[in-house]
């Protein structure tokens, strides 16, 4: 029996550290990260998915303010995945830190914390607070920049010179710690997008956020969540994450200032997870895959391994960026 045990451990260490990563100069034990709004604020995905399966938790997105969210329905199911509007449902900052941010600091994985507002203010007051040293269960932050501006109706992350605004201002008000602008697919031009966050101070980005989109109730004529639309997820997207992410990472080589990029949209196997690999994805996000099957980051763990033993490398960080065109 003991002799399993230790054969078992051998194996599990070896599983481990073919897929260990590095994100931003943070250790990660394998490229899979829950993603925002998907798994709580941590602790509740923890209860059901031992934390260690994972490489990184995102939280919820933290607003200063707390916030009920959307109306109901806030989601749906779709053929080819999820719509949602959640709305920024959260505790707001002061909540957080009092109440979530102690219980973090025993769950075993590396923990971002993720940001949203509809100012600068409301960006820069959530990132001075992250980047205070009682917050050091943050190991990261992401910056959901999907939010509209009350100021200029636009969206923080559709408008490059607005972008670089709040990221430069975020940027200062966090201080060292590494910081991930999260970018949504829907944009004309998301490599000048994504340069502007860079120039601006971005340490790494997560590509991509939900696709916006509607889903229609013929009998009522309604639509089928609280809102006229809101954001797709799941299995839809993944082929469009991968190629939007594929598309960044050749502009910023192009433009010399390559960081590390996290790929999300999607995916629900190992094979999903490796094409995000192979377009030169450091970190690989699971979000509508959590809500279908909670053993999904061990099969892809597993998945992930083998072909990466497979692929004769020694480890995941070698097949990044190894697609052949
Ligand atoms: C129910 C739900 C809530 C979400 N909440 C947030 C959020 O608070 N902040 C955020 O940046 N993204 C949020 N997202 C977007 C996800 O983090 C992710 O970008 C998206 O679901 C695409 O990944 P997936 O196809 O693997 O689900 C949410 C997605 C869903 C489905």
């Amino acid at each position: 029996m003991k002799a399993l045990f230790s054969a078992l451990r051998y194996a599990l260490a070896h599983t481990m550290s073919r897929l260990a990563t590095t994100l931003c100069g943070v250790s990660l034990r394998n490229p899979l990260i829950a993603a925002a709004g998907t798994a709580g604020y941590g602790p509740e995905i923890a209860e059901v998915i031992p934390a260690s399966r994972f490489g990184a938790i995102t939280t919820k997105s933290i607003t200063p303010e707390s916030r009920a969210g959307n109306v109901p329905w806030r989601v749906t199911d779709l053929p080819g995945g999820m719509l949602n509007a959640i709305g920024l449902a959260n505790l707001g900052l002061e909540r957080f830190l009092a109440e979530t941010l102690p219980e973090l600091e025993t769950i075993d994985t590396v923990m971002i914390g993720s940001i949203a507002g509809h100012t600068i203010e409301d960006y820069v007051e959530v990132a001075a607070a992250f980047g205070e040293p009682s917050a050091a269960a943050l190991e990261l932050v992401e910056l959901n920049v999907s939010c509209p501006n009350t100021a200029s109706g636009r969206q923080f992350g559709d408008d490059p010179s607005l972008l670089a605004e709040v990221v430069a201002a975020t940027r200062s008000a966090l201080g060292s710690k590494p910081m991930l602008v999260k970018l949504s697919p829907w944009s004309a031009d998301l490599s000048g997008l994504a340069l502007a966050a860079v120039r601006a101070g971005a340490d790494g980005l997560t590509i991509s956020n939900t696709v916006p989109a509607m889903a229609i109730d013929p009998d009522t004529r309604r639509s089928r969540i609280g809102r006229a639309s809101g954001g797709l997820s799941g299995p839809a997207i993944h082929p469009i994450a991968v190629k939007v992410l594929h598309d960044v990472r050749a502009r910023l080589i192009e433009e010399q200032c390559l960081v590390p990029l996290v790929g999300l949209g999607g995916v629900l196997s190992w094979v999903d997870a490796a094409e995000f690999t192979l377009v030169g994805a450091t970190g690989i996000g699971l979000g509508t895959a959590l809500f279908i099957d909670p053993r999904a980051p061990r099969k892809i763990e597993r998945g992930l391994d083998a072909w990466v033993r497979r692929q004769g490398a020694a480890g995941i960080q070698d097949l990044v960026g190894a697609f052949e065109a």
